[in-house]
Formats: structure tokens, C-alpha cells, sequence
């Protein structure tokens, strides 16, 4: 059994174009996801991180949201750049990446690592 050290979990939820909640995968969560998988590969660490495509993360409006466990950060992935900010910087690193922290999750940063 494979323990991951860390694992990455981005929402791909869709829901119907008039839901007033709107959803990450209209904001292109499904490319992002995508692309942390990519990114998991180009360092080297398949087997160490898994990059996962979650369901709602309740956090809709707020989205494409982002939650990386065992720290339990959340953040808010815009871009590519996004996504391979929080690769090198908080996955190979262990620093928070706090211009990308999910409103109203700034201070679950510490204790990460
Ligand atoms: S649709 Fe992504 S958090 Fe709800």
C-alpha cells in the first residue's frame, strides 16, 4: 500500500450553467487539476504526491479551490503559475504559498511543513 506524503485535492465540480452557486470547473479547475498532475511528475515525485480531482468543495465562490492534506492549506488556483508556485514552494519547500490562501483559511498556515 502506497502512503503519499502529501496529497492534493482540486475541485472539478460542474453544475448547470444558471446554479447562482457557480462551480471550479467553470473556471477551468479541470486543466488546473490536470496540470498538478503534470507538475507531480516533472519533480519527480509520483508516489510521494498524489493530485486528486475532488467533488464541491464548499467553497464555490471562492474557487478553483485547492486543499492539501495532512497541513489541511486550502487556496484559491487561478493559473498554471499558480500551480507550480504551490509545487515548488509548498510541496518541495514546505512554505505557505500566502497570496494564493483561500480567504477565511489564512490562519490554518501554521503548522504546515
Ligand atoms: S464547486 Fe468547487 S468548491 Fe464547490
Amino acid at each position: 500500500m502506497t502512503t503519499f506524503k502529501h496529497h492534493i485535492f482540486c475541485c472539478v465540480n460542474q453544475r448547470p450553467k444558471n446554479d447562482p452557486r457557480g462551480c471550479c470547473a467553470d473556471r477551468g479547475s479541470e486543466r488546473l487539476q490536470a496540470f498538478f498532475k503534470k507538475e507531480v511528475e516533472r519533480l519527480g515525485l509520483k508516489g510521494t504526491v498524489r493530485a486528486n480531482k475532488s467533488g464541491c468543495l464548499d467553497h464555490c465562490d471562492l474557487g478553483p479551490s485547492v486543499v492539501i492534506y495532512p497541513e489541511g492549506v486550502w487556496y484559491w488556483v487561478g493559473t498554471e503559475a499558480d500551480v507550480t508556485e504551490i509545487m515548488e514552494r509548498h510541496i518541495l519547500r514546505g512554505e505557505i504559498v500566502e497570496r494564493l490562501l483561500m480567504p477565511g483559511h489564512e490562519k490554518e498556515k501554521k503548522g504546515s511543513g
